[in-house]
Parts: C-alpha cells; structure tokens; sequence
C-alpha cells in the first residue's frame, strides 16, 4: 500500500469544513479523486504534498510520516497543482531545465538530457524554444506534467490536468499519464470528468463535501448503482413531475412525449419504467444524489 490517510480533517481558518474525517488507503498505481466543485480535492491533495497542514489526522506515504518527514515525502513526489503557472521570461525548455535545476540536478549535460527526454516523452520537443507562457492550453500542461516527473518521482499527483482541454487534448493527456505508470511511477489524478477516470485508474475514491462517498474500483461503483438507473417513457404531464422527482441524466425527445433517463432507488410504479444498465455517469449522480440539485444548479 503507497498511502495510508487515517482521520483526516481540514478547517479552514474562515470555518470552512473541507475535510471531514477521510480515511483512505491509496495503493500503486493509477488512482482516480473523482468529485464536483468544491469536494476536497484540491484540499487532500495539497496536504499530502506537504503545502498545508491538516488540522487532524495521519498520512502515511511509503512508509514516510508525512508531519516528521516532509523532505524524504517531497523526493519521491511529483505535483502538478491545478492552476499551474509559468513565468513569461521562460521558453520551454529553459523552464523545464530551472525545474531540473530546483530539484538537485546540478550536473548541466545530465540535465540537458534529461530535458531533452522529458520533452520528448510528452511531445514538445519541437516546441521547446517557444515561450512557454504562451503554449496552447493542452502544452501547458504536458509541460505541467513533465516539470512534475523531471526528479524520477514513484509518485504524481495531477490536480485535475484536463479541465478545459479540447478531447484530443485531453487523450494525448491520458496516454502520457498511463504511459508513465507502466514505468512504475504511481498516479493520483483528480478530476471532476468522469470519463477520465474510466479509461485509466483501476481504483478510485468518490468525494463529496470533504467526505469519501465511495472507495473501490470503477467497476465496483457501476455495480453499485445498478438497480438503480431507469429509463422512463413519460408524457408531458409525467415529464415535468419527473424532473422535479428525480436526477434526470438524459431527456431525449420521443414519437409520444419524452424518454428520460433518471437515478433513483425508488421509482414510482406508476411510470412506464425500465431498469437501465449504469455508466460511470450514472453512478457518478447515483453517489452525489443527496446534493444533486445543488450542484445541477450550480
Ligand atoms: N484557502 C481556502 N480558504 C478557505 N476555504 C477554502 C480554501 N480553499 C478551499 N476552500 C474551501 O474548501 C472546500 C474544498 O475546496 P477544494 O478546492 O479542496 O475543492 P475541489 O474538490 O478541489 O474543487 P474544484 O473541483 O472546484 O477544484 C470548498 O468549500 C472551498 O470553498
Ligand atoms: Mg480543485
């Protein structure tokens, strides 16, 4: 097991609760931090790269405390913090070589290799003397991800590295990230997509409102919520009780009235309903349920 969390809280100094109690066992691998805005994601992880305390609570990271040995976590890890910046006097590969500089490389030719083979790995090497601060969206993060890994780090942690990116982007991403665990380096990727999560991470955990709502793997959360998809063929009177009732996933315009997809564990028996197989999606709202018109407002 690479990460033991035990009890886990964070207050913030303005009262805000961010986490409550997480207790979570991270193994290797690619592990996946799912959960809407405002969850606790970016929280969990900024503690466990040592830039916050928590206000209670145990981490252990391969064996390492994480509140007496801070130097020896921060060596064998990566991070990739979720508004990641780069200074406009950098071209590419001057900041990738600063960050080489940063973590201790201090021989030049084995850091003017290293930069070489990182910007190759994750495809900006002919990229490499442009400004950095003025990469596409998509670039800057592959230059996000590469300053994380130039230490040789076993681990990453990649604070939600595709919003905003376009779908081939956001491929070009994934590939990179599971290219890099299968050379033995593990991944804890956060992300409000869910489909960044199917096509990647054999565990995952759920949050929500700073608390661990599920922990296992993807497919264990689909079988979580079977039983509990629906597909409804309402008319229009239906139609509009249905989406004051229920989380509606989908709605699509039908020959007579309306076929709507919702997440319930109780359907009404007196709508022409049938059991759906879940998605990722689907279990994602069958978990956040509870908060769901919050957040489909939001
Ligand atoms: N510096 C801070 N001071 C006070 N409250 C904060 C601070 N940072 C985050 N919070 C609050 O803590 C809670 C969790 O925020 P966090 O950023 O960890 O969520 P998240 O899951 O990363 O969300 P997102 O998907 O939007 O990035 C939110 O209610 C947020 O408003
Ligand atoms: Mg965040």
């Amino acid at each position: 097991m690479s990460i033991i969390i035990e009890g886990l809280n964070k207050i913030y100094p303005s009262g805000n609760h961010a986490l409550k109690d997480v207790n979570l066992t991270i193994p290797s691998g690619m592990f996946g931090l799912l959960g809407p805005n405002g969850a606790g994601k970016s929280t969990l992880m900024r503690i466990l790269v040592a830039l916050m305390e928590p206000t209670s609570g145990k981490v252990s990271m391969f064996g390492y405390d994480l509140r007496t040995q801070k130097k020896d976590i921060r060596r064998i890890l990566g991070y990739l913090p979720q508004d990641f910046r780069f200074f406009a006097k950098y071209k590419t590969y001057e900041f990738l070589d600063y960050a080489a500089r940063l973590s201790g490389i201090t021989n030049s030719r084995v850091r003017k290799q290293k930069v070489a083979d990182m910007l190759e790995q994750v495809g900006l090497y002919d990229a490499r003397d442009r400004f950095a601060s003025r990469l596409s969206g998509g670039m800057k993060r592959r230059l996000g991800i590469a300053q994380a890994l130039i230490h040789d780090p076993k681990i990453i942690i990649v604070d939600e590295p595709t919003t905003g990116l376009d779908p081939e982007e956001r491929i070009k991403f994934r590939n990179i990230l599971t290219n890099i665990a299968e050379h033995d380096v593990s991944i804890i990727l956060s992300t409000h997509i869910v489909g960044d999560i199917s096509s990647s991470c054999t565990h995952m955990t759920l949050m929500n409102r700073g608390q661990v709502s599920f922990f296992g793997s993807p497919e264990d959360l689909l079988k979580a919520a079977e039983g509990s998809v629906w597909l409804i063929h309402a008319n229009d009177e239906e139609f509009h009780e249905i989406i004051e009732k229920y989380p509606v996933v989908a709605t699509i315009p039908a020959e007579k009235g309306w076929d709507v997809q919702v997440v319930t564990k109780d359907i009404d028996p007196r709508y022409k309903a049938e059991a759906m197989v879940p998605n990722l999606e689907h279990a994602y709202v069958h978990f956040i349920d509870t908060t769901f018109n919050e957040w489909s407002n939001a």
